[in-house]
Formats: C-alpha cells, sequence, structure tokens
C-alpha cells in the first residue's frame, strides 16, 4: 500500500533551454511531492515539458531554478536508486536479452557475482515471458519484445524508483494492452512486497487511469502542473473490471474534459497570434 513517505520532492523547479540566441522556458515553477511506493502519471501535450521533468528526475539535467530531493537529499546527478525505462533505444544493440539485463544490474549492484548476475537475468526474463529469447540480439526481436527486455531490466535492476518515459509509445495497441497489465502485475506484485516509487509519462488516458495512483496533468508554454487527479480505484486492478465501473468513467471524463479545455486553449491562443 502507498503510504506517506515522501520518496520525491520536486520543488519549485524551472527550466530554460538557451541556444543561439533564444531562451525558451519548458518550465515554470513546478512543485510535486511523490511517496514512497505511489505510481504517479504525468500527462499533457506534447511539448509541455514531461520528458524535461524526467530527465530532471533522473539526474540529466540540472533545473535553472529549484530542486529535487530524494529520501530527502537533494539529486546530483544520476544515482543508482534510479532506474529508467524510455520509448526508444534502450537497449544496447550489440548484447543479448541477457547480457543487456546483467549489464544493467551491474550499474547498480556491482558487488554482485557475474553468475548471480545472469541468473537475475534469467529470472526477470522469465517474468517477462521471453525466456526463450534469452541469446536473441535487439534486432531479432520484435519492438514490443525489446521493451519487455528494457521492463526487465528495469526491474532486476531493483531500483526504489522507476522512471518511465512514453514506454509503450513505439508498439502497437495490441502489445501496449499487454505490456501495460505486465507492468501492472509486476508493480502490484503479490501485495506484500514493498512497490517501487513510479513516474510515468504517458499520453494515454486510459493507460494513466489504469497504472497510477495519481494523474498529474502538465500544461504547456511554460510547462507547469495544472491539475492532479486521484485516481482512488480498487486494487489489483484489471482492464477488462475497470472499463465496467463507474469511478472509472467519471475519472475519464474529468481528465477528457480537462485535455479538451488544454486544447481549445491551444487552438485559441493560435487564433489570436
Ligand atoms: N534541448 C532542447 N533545446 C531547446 N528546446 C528544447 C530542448 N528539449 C526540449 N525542448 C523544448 O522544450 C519543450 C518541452 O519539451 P519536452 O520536455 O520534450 O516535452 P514533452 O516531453 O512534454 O513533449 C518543447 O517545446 C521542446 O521543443
Ligand atoms: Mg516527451
Amino acid at each position: 500500500m502507498t503510504n506517506n513517505n515522501k520518496k520525491i520532492e520536486i520543488k519549485n523547479i524551472s527550466l530554460t533551454y538557451e541556444g543561439s540566441g533564444t531562451v525558451f522556458q519548458a518550465l515554470k515553477d513546478v512543485s510535486l511531492t511523490i511517496n514512497d511506493g505511489e505510481f504517479v502519471s504525468i500527462i499533457g501535450s506534447s511539448g509541455c515539458g514531461k520528458s524535461t521533468l524526467l530527465s530532471i528526475l533522473e539526474g540529466l539535467r540540472t533545473p535553472s531554478a529549484g530542486e529535487v530531493l530524494i529520501d530527502g537529499k537533494k539529486i546530483e546527478g544520476t544515482g543508482r536508486d534510479r532506474g529508467v525505462v524510455f520509448q526508444q533505444y534502450a537497449l544496447f544493440p550489440w548484447m543479448t536479452a541477457e547480457k543487456n539485463i546483467s549489464f544493467g544490474i551491474k550499474q547498480v549492484k556491482p558487488e554482485l557475482s557475474k553468475k548471480e548476475r545472469l541468473e537475475l537475468s534469467n529470472q526477470f526474463l522469465s517474468k517477462v515471458g521471453l525466456s526463450g529469447a534469452k541469446d536473441k540480439y535487439p534486432r531479432d526481436l520484435s519492438g514490443g519484445m525489446q521493451q519487455r527486455v528494457a521492463i526487465a531490466r528495469a526491474l532486476a535492476m531493483d531500483t526504489d524508483i522507476l522512471l518511465m518515459d512514453e514506454p509503450f509509445g513505439a508498439v502497437d495497441a495490441k502489445t501496449r494492452v499487454i505490456l501495460q497489465e505486465l507492468l501492472l502485475h509486476l508493480w502490484e506484485g503479490d501485495g506484500n512486497s514493498r512497490k517501487k516509487t513510479v513516474v510515468f509519462v504517458t499520453h494515454d488516458i486510459d493507460e494513466a487511469i489504469l497504472l497510477s495512483d495519481r494523474i498529474i496533468m502538465m500544461r504547456a508554454n511554460p510547462g507547469r502542473v495544472y491539475q492532479e487527479i486521484p485516481v482512488n480505484l480498487e486494487r489489483p486492478r484489471s482492464r477488462s473490471e475497470l472499463v465496467k465501473s463507474r469511478e472509472y468513467s467519471a475519472v475519464r471524463n474529468e481528465i477528457m474534459s480537462l485535455f479538451f479545455g488544454d486544447i481549445k486553449d491551444q487552438i485559441d491562443q493560435e487564433a489570436v497570434i
């Protein structure tokens, strides 16, 4: 269950991109607290700063103002407490599926022996239904299979925090549903294990509702937090049950109307220009 320990504190973050005489404010005064074991999705139109925010959490970018605390401590660069899954280029093309995972584990747990790492790799490949693909290279796997390996790697690394930026954005609709269910199942676990804290960026409203405890909606120009929508649907969840529930429709309608408001504002703004 989610408890009230603060895991990630984003405090008044702003970020400007500067280049060849232009200054662009990608994020303005973003504040957000994410609890230990919470699954939070970030949604919002393209260009509202979702990936920028995630790269700050990852430690790849430093905000122009504000700070991020993890477990109460200001982050300085990347850390072994954070694993990432992105839409593309997630796997090393010159390593087999098994080696990709083993290499990921080595980054965060260098104390493990090679044998232990390979054992863990295979355990997680089996969790994502890919035991048979351990010796395959990414080029020999479908996009969906590659993302399953990337998820297996992120989970095998066993970091407290998982940062996911549109991880299912590049796979077909059917595979996407399968991967969502897989992630949900692995994250919810058996109900006894400690849950990871997940920050999940997506365009897909249904995906966000299915997975999240809370949805953060951002808006662009400048990128900022616009609304927080709690998702108080019972867990464990299944898509087939969810879509029948009245609470699901209520949350979905709320987000849809916020989204349409956002799109309408953008059209109005462009009409003025
Ligand atoms: N390296 C960069 N230099 C200049 N502008 C950038 C850079 N990266 C992103 N941007 C701009 O910042 C805004 C936010 O980008 P991004 O965080 O990728 O948005 P999102 O992930 O929500 O689509 C966009 O307008 C984008 O064009
Ligand atoms: Mg993005």
